[in-house]
This record gives structure tokens, sequence and C-alpha cells, in this order.
């Protein structure tokens, strides 16, 4: 059987952990992609991870480079190559030097990898997808941006150090951008099937809602740095869903025309993800006080996407 391959770019923390995640699940051969100035740090990680085959007891292939010759034929291209965040910056103050890091690296996949799915995981999230989908030309199904599986994570951990309960019995959703505006919905958190309103007071769930939205920059504040582990765990999950044509119904940032009334726009929504990649965005009903949440944040992304275009009016 032929096996799945992936490649990611950008060998930092971020990409560095998705190569980690993918080879312990063995989701197939890894290919990390940095600037040839890291090309060494590329090369480095890839086989200080090889070398972890042996004990963890995975056969997949870990390459480093900096030629995109060596990702063709993927399967599925993770990018996370772009500037993290400082203490004090927002997700926002990336974007002038990402977007065109992002574009840039958009240009290779297309030339390179022109059959893969593309998760986007570079910040501001919701503008670099956008900035993908037009430098690459893919179709809207074949770009998809990380940031939901990871704030619904966060969510879901804080509910259950509140609840004191397995995470694993924690079902939660999640909308709108990767911002500190996006959108948890308690109305649709259950724990193995129970409301979560039955089992915390509102002031606590809220409390959970509230450390969710500003998780990334708790991080920051703690590491000078932002997260990885999680990061790279949610766009593994994506990752796998569509290698396994799993047909997951994750939160991921996705084009909605109609739905949501987003309007040609790459929002976080449900979506089921498989072979196809985004094979269908699922819209729910939301109530009138989650629906003007969900317009705030729609109203953030195209703001940020507003600045992509006012530097790039060819990606308009
Ligand atoms: P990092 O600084 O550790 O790694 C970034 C890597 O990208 C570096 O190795 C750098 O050399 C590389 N890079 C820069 N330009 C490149 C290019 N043109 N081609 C290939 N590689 C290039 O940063 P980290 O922590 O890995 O974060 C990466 C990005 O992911 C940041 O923009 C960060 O804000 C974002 N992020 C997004 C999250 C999300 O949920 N969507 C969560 C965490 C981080
Ligand atoms: C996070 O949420 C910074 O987007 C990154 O950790």
């Amino acid at each position: 059987m032929r096996r799945a391959k992936i490649s990611i770019i950008g060998a930092g923390n971020v990409g560095a952990t998705c190569a980690h995640w993918a080879a312990a699940k063995e989701l197939g051969d890894v290919v990390l992609v940095d600037i040839p100035d890291k090309e060494g740090v590329a090369k480095g990680k890839a086989l200080d991870l090889a070398c972890c085959g042996p004990m963890e007891r995975f056969d997949s292939n870990i390459t480093g480079t900096s030629d995109y010759a060596d990702a063709a034929g993927s399967d599925v291209v993770i990018v996370t190559a772009g500037l993290p965040r400082k203490p004090g910056m927002s997700r926002d103050d990336l974007i002038e030097t990402n977007v065109k890091i992002v574009r840039s690296v958009s240009e290779k996949i297309a030339e390179h990898c022109p059959e893969s799915i593309v998760i986007l995981v570079s910040n501001p999230l919701d503008a670099m997808v956008y900035t993908a989908w037009k430098a690459t030309g893919f179709p809207t199904n074949r770009i998809v941006g990380q940031a939901g599986c990871l704030d619904v994570a966060r969510y879901r951990a804080f509910l259950a150090m509140k609840i004191g309960c397995s995470i694993e019995d924690i079902s939660a959703l999640l909308l709108g951008g990767h911002g500190d505006d996006m959108v948890p919905l308690p109305r649709f958190t259950s724990v193995h099937g129970i409301p979560v309103q039955q089992l915390l007071p509102e002031s606590d769930i809220t409390e959970c809602v509230d450390r969710a939205k500003v998780g990334g920059g708790e991080i920051v504040k703690l590491m000078g740095t932002s997260a990885f582990y999680a990061p790279a765990s949610g766009s593994v999950q994506m990752a796998e869903a569509i290698i396994k044509d799993k047909k997951r119904i994750l939160p991921c940032a996705a084009y909605c025309e109609q739905e949501y009334g987003i309007g040609g726009y790459f929002v976080g929504v449900p979506c089921i993800l498989g072979a196809n990649g985004v094979e269908q965005v699922v819209e729910i009903k939301l109530d009138s006080e989650e629906k003007s949440l969900m317009d705030e944040s729609i109203s953030h992304v195209k703001d940020l996407v507003g600045i992509v275009t006012n530097m790039f009016p060819d990606l308009g």
C-alpha cells in the first residue's frame, strides 16, 4: 500500500511538533521544508525525529529540506511558515510579514504539490487561509485553516479541569475566527451527553469560555512565544481525518458562501473533513446572541482580509 505523504512548511516550533505527532501516529512519510538559511535546522530536526522510530515504533520516513521539489506528490501540506507572536502582540500584528511569506509559500505549493490539500496554520489564521486560496488557485475544498480544533480543545480542557472529569467525555463546539472574539458555544457543550449547564454554574462556564478565547495569549505570556504542542496536535488531527478519509466533523476555517451568511470568506465552522478535504460545511441554528457574536467575529475576519487585499490587490 502506498504511504501517504505529508509536507510541513516551516520547521519551527509548530512545524517540527506537527512532524512529531504525524510520525508518532504513523500517518505517512513526512517532509519538513524551511528556508535555505534554516535547511540545517529542518534536516537536523528530521534526523532527530527519525531516530525516535526504533523506540516509538514508527516506520515513517522523515526528511528535512529547503527544496520544494522534495515535497512533490504530497497528499497534505501543513503551512506553519511565518512569525509567531511575542508578548504584547496580537495575532493581527503579524499580518504584514506573514502575508508575504504565506503568499510565496503558497505559490511554491501550487507548483510542486498541485493535488494536495493544504492546511494553514500561520497567523493571523483566517487571513492567511484566504491568501493561500488566492495564491494557489486551489478549489475551496482543498484549502482549510487550523484554529477551531485547537480553540475547542482548550475550551474542553478548561471545562474538564473545572468539573474534575475526563477530557474524553467533554464534547463541544466553537465557531468564528481565530481571534479573541472566537465563539465557544455552551449551548452545544455536553459532558457524556449531559448538558454542561447541569454540571457547572453559569459563572464557571463563562470563565472557561473567556479563558479559551485568550488561551493563546495566556501561553505567550508564560513562555515568551506562542504555543506549539496543541496547535500542532490540532493540525495533525485534521491531516489524519483527511488521510484516513474519516469524515470527522471538526471546527475548521472553511470557505463559506451562503453558509452562516458569511459571503465568500474562510471562517471557523463545523466541517466534514475527509479525503476530499472540506467535504461539507455543517450549518447549525444559532440563537440571536450566538449569531451576533458570530457576526462580530466574521466582521473581524473581513477586516483582516481587507488588509491583505490592500497590500496585494491582485489577491482580491
Ligand atoms: P517559529 O518561528 O518557531 O517557526 C516558523 C518557521 O517558519 C521558522 O523555522 C522559519 O524559518 C520558517 N519560515 C519563515 N519563512 C519561511 C518561508 N518563506 N518558507 C518556509 N519556511 C519559512 O514559529 P511557530 O511557533 O512555529 O509558529 C509558526 C506560525 O504558526 C506563526 O505564524 C504562529 O503565529 C502560527 N500559529 C498558529 C496557530 C493556530 O492555531 N493557527 C497556533 C500557534 C501558532
Ligand atoms: C495560539 O492560539 C498564537 O494562534 C496561536 O496559540
